[in-house]
């Protein structure tokens, strides 16, 4: 697929303090279309206390400007926050899509969570799954979706018009890349990835999903192949696939697991639905010794 340049969507952020994530309301350059990626639903994890505040301002944003939402993105299954889909998807409508490698993804946590059999492992619980150059539209704007595997199996970069969303594959140039250590992970994986990422057209406008402010400077989210090619920390300025394996290793194994790994792998697997137990209720598991 040949990114069409010529369009450039409007891309709206919305950044959540609690897990540095960045969602994205993108819509058609000349019309109502629109898709969110990533968007998030918070938890009071010690509460067990779920909260819409993120996903209510996505949902306002769209309906003030008289948007119709046709797609629900999640870049891949995140760990460190629960998705927010499920929620705006029933106050806006839409169709929620992953990854086709979903699948080892739910297979995977699907054992570490003990799931029964009435949890499909295939995908089905998602709208549409996206396998590597699948094109899709958003209003008028025709779309497609890059398999970018490396810190999960199942990661897709979306590319619309002169946007890319590139998920968890790169941070800001400061922020380097995201940890590969994850069960399914891999850094040369990873690095492959990021290199089909890094050979789209040098003016594409990169919109990651996490940055942490390195050395306190303030949140960003905005980059372009151009500069993450020559000034990205981890992968920019002709570093090689060996030299990146070796780093992403060593600092992966001196990383923490997410705070919020346990439920956002249940929910985000289910495409953001609540797991229920046998009363009904929405109940989360927390198994030990598991990841
Ligand atoms: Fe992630």
């Amino acid at each position: 697929m040949t990114p069409d340049m010529t369009k450039t969507p409007a891309v709206t952020p919305f950044f959540d303090q609690r897990s540095n994530t960045i969602s994205y309301v993108v819509q058609e350059p000349d019309g109502p279309g629109c898709a969110v990626i990533d968007a998030v639903m918070d938890i009071d994890y010690a509460a067990g206390k779920l909260n819409f505040d993120g996903a209510d301002a996505i949902i306002a944003h769209i309906k003030g400007h008289d948007l119709r939402l046709d797609w629900i993105i999640e870049t891949h299954v995140h760990a460190d926050h629960l998705s927010g889909a499920p929620y705006i998807q029933q106050a806006l409508g839409g169709k929620i899509g992953i990854g086709a490698k979903i699948t080892e993804v739910q297979d995977t946590f699907g054992k570490v969570f003990n799931e029964g059999t009435e949890f499909q492992r295939d995908g089905s619980q998602f709208d549409a799954l996206f396998e590597d150059g699948d094109t899709y539209s958003v209003g008028n704007m025709e779309c497609f979706a890059m398999h970018t595997p490396g810190h999960t199996p199942a990661c897709m970069v979306h590319v619309m018009g002169d946007a890319a969303f590139v998920g968890d594959t790169l941070f800001m140039p400061d922020g380097g890349s995201a940890r590969a250590d994850f069960p399914g992970g891999d850094a040369g994986q990873l690095y492959d990835s990021i290199m089909r990422v890094l050979a789209l057209p040098d003016d594409m406008r990169l919109f990651i999903c996490h940055d942490y402010g390195p050395g306190g400077r303030a949140i960003a989210w905005e980059t372009t192949v151009a500069e993450e090619r020559e000034k990205n920390i981890h992968v920019g300025g002709g570093k090689t696939r060996e030299d990146f394996i070796k780093f992403r290793t060593e600092r992966d194994a001196q990383l923490a697991m997410p705070s919020l790994i346990i439920p956002a792998l249940q929910v985000n697997m289910r495409a953001g639905e609540i797991p229920r137990d046998d009363e009904g209720d929405m109940a989360l598991k927390v198994p030990l010794g598991k990841l």
